[in-house]
């Protein structure tokens, strides 16, 4: 178990890890979906929820991102050594980076397509002219920047259950729920 003065990440900061990992999954899960269909008003409108879940992300993440930056993040194990630590944070960085990157290029895309994102209660038109030229440009550097983050997930979880697993140090438990009567950061 971790003896720090704060064990875990507070509750807001971790619903907002699990909601974003489960909106990633079905921005995955919608985009090959979407490639099989022919097409068809069911392609539309699972595009459409690809478009939505992906902009979810994309407005949680920066949520995420100003409460990392205003909160106190628990502290790593006593005997991690300065350069793993050092590696942890690039790494944390790198995947927010394609957290932002990746939605926002795909809205690019989106609006370059001359398409729209629909939430159901408002729409977002797009405010450009469609490019099939630039739609096609963006739309490569979506798809590239994607299975790149698909793979630092897989990293990151790699890690987490390295940690979890065979070091055995309690670090997964800063991104886990609280029972009552446990500490955490503020
Ligand atoms: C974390 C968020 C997202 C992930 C992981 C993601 C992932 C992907 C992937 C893997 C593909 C390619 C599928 C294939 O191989 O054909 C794709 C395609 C696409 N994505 Fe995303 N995406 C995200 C967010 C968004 C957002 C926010 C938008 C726009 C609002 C968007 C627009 C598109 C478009 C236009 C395509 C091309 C679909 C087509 O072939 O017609 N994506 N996305």
């Amino acid at each position: 178990m971790l003896q720090t003065t704060a064990q875990r990440y507070n509750a807001l900061m971790i619903a907002i890890h699990w909601l974003v990992a489960g909106l990633v999954a079905f921005a995955a899960i919608s985009a090959f979906v979407i490639d099989e269909m022919p097409n068809s008003s069911a392609k539309a409108s699972m595009t459409n929820l690809h478009f939505v879940f992906g902009s979810l992300v994309l407005g949680l993440v920066v949520v995420r991102g100003l409460l990392r930056l205003t909160t106190t993040a628990p502290a790593l194990p006593a005997d991690t050594h300065p350069h793993v630590a050092k590696a942890a944070l690039i790494g944390h960085m790198g995947l927010y980076a394609l957290m932002v990157g990746v939605p926002l290029i795909g809205v690019i895309t989106a609006f370059y397509r001359g398409r729209g994102i629909d939430f159901g209660l408002f729409q977002i038109a797009s405010p450009f002219d469609s490019n099939r030229t630039t739609g096609k440009f963006f739309k490569e550097i979506h798809e590239l920047l994607a299975y790149g983050f698909f793979a630092a997930i897989g990293g990151h979880a790699l890690f987490a259950l390295w940690h979890h697993y065979i070091l055995k140090d309690g670090l997964m438990d800063r991104m886990r729920f609280a029972k009552s009567g446990t500490k955490r950061a503020e």
